[in-house]
Parts: C-alpha cells; sequence; structure tokens
C-alpha cells in the first residue's frame, strides 16, 4: 500500500543520499517549502516527486524518481496524481515538467500522464543534449 506525503525533516538525510545532485541546501529549502512529495510503503521512501515554480507561479516537476526495485508497479503514477491533484487544489491551471530529449522512456511517460511537447532549448556548456519541455492543462 502507498501512501503519498510532503517530505518532512525526517526524510532529508534519504533525500540528500536519493536525491544528490540537487545538494542539501535545496533539498532542505524544497522540504521547508513543501516542494517534495515521497512515496511511502511500509514507513520506507520508494520515491520522490520534486517540483519549484516557473514564474514563481506555475508547478514544475523538477524530478520524480521511483527507487528500481519498485518501478512499474504503479508508484510513480501515486506520486504525480497526488502532486497533480494538490497543484489543482492550489488554483494551478497548467504544469510543466521536461526532460532530456533522448530520455525516451521518461517522455513516454509523461505522454502517459496527459503531457504534451512544447519545445526544446539548448543548453550549451550545461548538457549535450536539448532540454524538451512538457506541459499539462489541468484548468
Ligand atoms: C519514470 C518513472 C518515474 C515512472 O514511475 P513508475 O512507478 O515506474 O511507473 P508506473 O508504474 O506508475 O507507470 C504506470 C504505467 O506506465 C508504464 N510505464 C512505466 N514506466 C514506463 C516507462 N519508463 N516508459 C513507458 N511506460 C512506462 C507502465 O507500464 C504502467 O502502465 P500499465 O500499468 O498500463 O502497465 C520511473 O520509472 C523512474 O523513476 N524512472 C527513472 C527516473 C526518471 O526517468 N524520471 C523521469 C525524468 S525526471
Amino acid at each position: 500500500m502507498v501512501e503519498v506525503v510532503s517530505a518532512t525533516q525526517a526524510d532529508i538525510d534519504w533525500l540528500v543520499r536519493e536525491d544528490a545532485n540537487a545538494g542539501k541546501a535545496w533539498i532542505s529549502r524544497c522540504v521547508a517549502l513543501g516542494e517534495y512529495l515521497v512515496a511511502k510503503e511500509a514507513g520506507e521512501i520508494v520515491g520522490f516527486l520534486r517540483f519549484s515554480r516557473f514564474w514563481g507561479r506555475v508547478p514544475y516537476m523538477e524530478m520524480i524518481r521511483i527507487q528500481t526495485a519498485r518501478r512499474r508497479s504503479g508508484v510513480g503514477t501515486a506520486l504525480f496524481l497526488a502532486w497533480e491533484q494538490a497543484m489543482r487544489a492550489e488554483g494551478a491551471r497548467m504544469l510543466m515538467t521536461s526532460s532530456e530529449c533522448d530520455e525516451s522512456r521518461p517522455q513516454d511517460w509523461h505522454h502517459r500522464n496527459g503531457f504534451i511537447e512544447t519545445g526544446a532549448i539548448e543548453l550549451p556548456g550545461l548538457q549535450s543534449v536539448p532540454e524538451v519541455f512538457f506541459i499539462k492543462h489541468i484548468g
């Protein structure tokens, strides 16, 4: 049974280990602002979703990741749907996310969740392939 909840201070060490690219300062900031959801099974974290807000207002899913052994069993969908519902309750009318252009599998998953591709940007010096952006209207 998967439960999706906002991450708390008690989850920070786990997130610092598992979401290592974000760095502890950003992780602590996201936890404090409620910008992390974690999926728990029997008290263990099995996946997380981290977001921020484009222009300070459009919810932007920066990262969703499920522990390898727990993939393809509905955890990612449960996390995403909980996030969508929370954002709708806040009055959001659009969701955003992005992914590297050669990551076809996560992109299939984004499409499955109702996202449509809306363009790509090159990030010379940061990333060797373009970043593709997706939006989903929820309003
Ligand atoms: C992409 C990811 C978040 C999906 O979460 P998940 O819990 O594995 O996916 P779910 O079980 O909720 O998926 C539900 C459906 O999507 C399908 N699906 C799952 N992963 C898929 C994938 N990579 N590509 C295409 N379809 C996929 C499943 O078949 C399932 O459909 P079904 O129930 O009809 O069989 C997860 O696989 C993951 O952490 N991947 C690595 C990190 C990543 O790529 N993150 C996204 C970019 S930031």
